[in-house]
């Protein structure tokens, strides 16, 4: 009877991990309602065309489009919150309009290409010199590379996760053996994928701190802050490195 409780316990936690995963994957896919709300990481540009009037003597009250299809990359103008996902981003003129950009396997997270590229170009300028070539935010290479390579980690642990709750299923001490090697080495891959994924989040959040060099020097008005999906990414970590033990117990004791 312990033992069934175990192997129960396991395959609920490998499970739940499994779902967690499933949502983070969605997020962002297209702009109804549960994918918007889900992102690894969030832009937020609403305090940017502000700090830029404060410090151009031109007004600048045309840099944003309240266009909600207007296509993401053509130059249409900036949207208040761009919102970033495992496929694609989304842009947003307000908390419930928006639109995605192409999907792609492992779309790289490179927030300042996507500013940069809905910006009229004499304001793309303007943002250049202002970010300058020394923050990450700005390293779009970089940033889009190693959240590509963690797009794979966290792909290849939602699929671990996956073949741990079904060789659970088949009750024996060697599908078990094989269930504790899966919930093992996904939650490597899934920690792998979820570390990356914040740094480069956590690297980019100074971008706020710039300050424009004029005399008032107003703070450059954008924020990047990490997302629900990432979140979830932690949760579904956690699942499935606490369902290691209940795993491993079976393996050791089941005796169908
Ligand atoms: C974006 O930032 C502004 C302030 O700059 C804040 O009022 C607003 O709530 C933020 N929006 C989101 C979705 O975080
Ligand atoms: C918004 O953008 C779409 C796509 O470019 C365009 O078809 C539409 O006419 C625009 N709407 C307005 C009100 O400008
Ligand atoms: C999306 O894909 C289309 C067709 O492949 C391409 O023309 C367009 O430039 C892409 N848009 C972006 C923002 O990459
Ligand atoms: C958001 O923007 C869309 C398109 O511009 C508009 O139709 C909608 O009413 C706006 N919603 C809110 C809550 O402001
Ligand atoms: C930037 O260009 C847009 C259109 O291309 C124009 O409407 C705007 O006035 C320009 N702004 C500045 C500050 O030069």
């Amino acid at each position: 009877m312990r033992g069934e409780i175990c192997v129960g316990a396991a395959s609920i936690l490998s499970l739940v991990s499994m779902i967690l995963m499933i949502f983070a994957h969605v997020g962002q896919i297209n702009t109804s309602n549960v994918p918007r709300k889900i992102s690894m990481a969030s832009v937020n540009m609403t305090g940017y065309g502000a700090a830029l009037d404060q410090s151009f003597i031109d007004p600048i009250d045309d840099i944003y489009t309240n266009n909600a299809s207007a296509p993401l990359g053509t130059r249409a103008g900036l949207r208040q919150i761009y919102k970033f996902g495992l496929y694609s981003h989304c842009g947003y003129v307000n908390n419930t309009h928006g639109i995605c950009g192409n999907h792609t396997i492992g779309d790289q997270f490179r927030p300042y290409d996507a500013i940069t590229s809905d910006m009229a170009a004499n304001y793309s300028i303007i943002t250049q010199a202002l970010i300058g070539d020394t923050t990450t935010f700005q390293d779009s290479n970089y940033l889009g590379q190693a959240t590509k390579a963690a797009y794979w980690m966290l792909l290849l642990g939602t699929i671990c996760a996956a073949l741990a709750l079904l060789t659970g299923i088949l009750k024996n001490s060697l599908t078990f053996f094989v269930s504790t090697i899966f919930s093992v080495a996904g939650s490597i891959l899934l920690l792998i994928g979820a570390s990356i994924w914040t740094v480069m989040v956590k690297k980019c959040e100074s971008v706020s701190d710039i300050l424009i060099d004029v005399p008032s020097s107003p703070p450059i008005g954008i924020t990047v802050s990490v997302g629900s999906g990432l979140y979830l990414t932690w949760a579904a970590f956690v699942c499935l490195v606490v369902s290691v033990v209940p795993y491993m117990i079976s393996c050791c004791t089941y005796r169908g």
